[in-house]
């Protein structure tokens, strides 16, 4: 947080099946599987293409944590279904050890391709359909401080939840 290549907005992606474009979303990957992350944009490594992955496996250390199948998603467009919404407590790799109580829609459709050009069209709930709006959001330079309502619901993560045992800690690591 801070770098403004955070704050742009990414260009789409011109061309698929292509060695740069596999080269980028496997460097995302390892970025993301060693911060232990639940999902990561293009910008947050620098690169100002619309370019996000996500991916959560259950953890049995926190069982109510839904599995989100490992996803790379290029040229999203997204759509909430309904006006349902719900709070969570979100992280970010950008901002580390720091934790947000952030509202976002419940369900949300949408469309993007994967790395080969092919479409993907889900409709989703759930941490699914939020990694996806937390990952959108890096694409149009916004960070999930941003979208905090009451930034008192804003701190680090050990001040948060080591101090107010009664508070769950948070399933996820980072998105
Ligand atoms: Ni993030």
């Amino acid at each position: 947080m801070g770098d403004p290549r955070l704050l742009g907005k990414a260009r789409p992606v011109a061309a698929f099946n292509t060695a740069e474009l596999d080269a980028l979303v496997a460097d995302m990957r390892d970025t993301m599987l060693n911060a232990d992350g639940a999902g990561l944009a293009a910008p947050q490594i620098g690169i100002g293409l619309q370019v996000m992955i996500f991916g959560v496996e259950h953890n049995p250390r926190y069982p109510d944590a839904e599995p989100v199948p490992y996803t790379v998603l290029i040229n999203p467009t997204i759509e909430p279904i309904g006006e349902e919404t719900d709070e969570m407590w979100e992280g970010c790799l950008s901002i580390p050890d720091m934790r947000g109580l952030v509202r976002r829609h419940s369900r949300l459709h949408y469309r993007g391709y994967d790395a080969q050009g092919t479409l993907l069209d889900r409709c989703v709930e759930g941490f699914h359909a939020r990694v996806v709006q937390h990952e959108y959001d890096h694409l149009q330079g916004i960070l999930f401080p941003m979208r905090i309502p009451d930034l008192r619901f804003f701190g680090f993560t050990d001040a948060l939840f080591s101090a107010q045992p009664a508070v769950d800690e948070p399933a996820d690591n980072g998105i």
